[in-house]
C-alpha cells in the first residue's frame, strides 16, 4: 500500500524534515518518491478541497503556502494507517507522546505534517503531486 505523506511548512521551518523521515524509515517504511515545493494557492486549494467553505479554511490555505513543504510518497504494508498513527492525531496537544505531533507540536494550526487519512485520498494526493514515473521502486 501506499500513501501520501508532508511535512509542513513549520516542521520545515523547525528543521524537522530529518526526524519525520527517520521516524517513517525506522518503523520499516520506504520512501519512494521525496520533493521540496512551494505550494501556489491553487494547488492548495485543490489540495485541501474537501474543507473549503470550513472557518479555518483561509488560514490553513495561507499557512501552507507560507514556506515551501516536502511530499513524500511512502510505501508498505497498511501504510495509511501506519502513517497515520505515525503522526498522531490532528490536534498536537491531544496527540500521544511517542507521536510525531505529540513529541513536537502544541497547535492545531501549525501541525507539524500532513498525511492521508484513507487509501482513496492517498491515491488522490500522490497523483497531485507524483506522476507515477517518479516512484523509485527498490
Ligand atoms: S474536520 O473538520 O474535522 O474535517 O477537520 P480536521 O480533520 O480536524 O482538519 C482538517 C485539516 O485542517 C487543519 N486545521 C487547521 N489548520 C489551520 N487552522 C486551524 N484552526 C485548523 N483546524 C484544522 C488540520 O490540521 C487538517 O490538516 P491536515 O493537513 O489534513 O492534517
Amino acid at each position: 500500500m501506499r500513501t501520501f505523506l508532508a511535512v509542513k511548512p513549520d516542521g520545515v521551518e523547525r528543521g524537522l524534515i530529518g526526524e519525520v523521515i527517520k521516524r517513517i524509515e525506522d518503523k520499516g517504511l520506504k520512501i519512494i518518491g521525496l520533493k521540496m515545493i512551494w505550494l501556489d494557492r491553487e494547488k492548495a486549494e485543490e489540495h485541501y478541497a474537501e474543507h473549503k467553505g470550513k472557518d479555518f479554511f483561509n488560514e490553513l490555505i495561507e499557512y501552507i503556502t507560507s514556506k515551501p513543504i516536502v511530499a513524500m510518497a511512502i510505501e508498505g504494508p497498511d501504510a495509511v494507517p501506519v502513517v497515520r498513527n505515525l503522526i498522531g492525531t490532528t490536534n498536537p496537544a491531544e496527540a500521544n507522546p511517542g507521536t510525531i505531533r505529540g513529541d513536537y507540536g502544541l497547535e492545531i494550526s501549525e501541525n507539524i505534517v500532513h498525511a492521508a487519512d484513507s487509501q482513496e485520498n492517498a491515491e488522490r494526493e500522490l497523483n497531485l503531486y507524483f506522476n507515477e514515473e517518479e516512484f523509485q521502486e527498490y
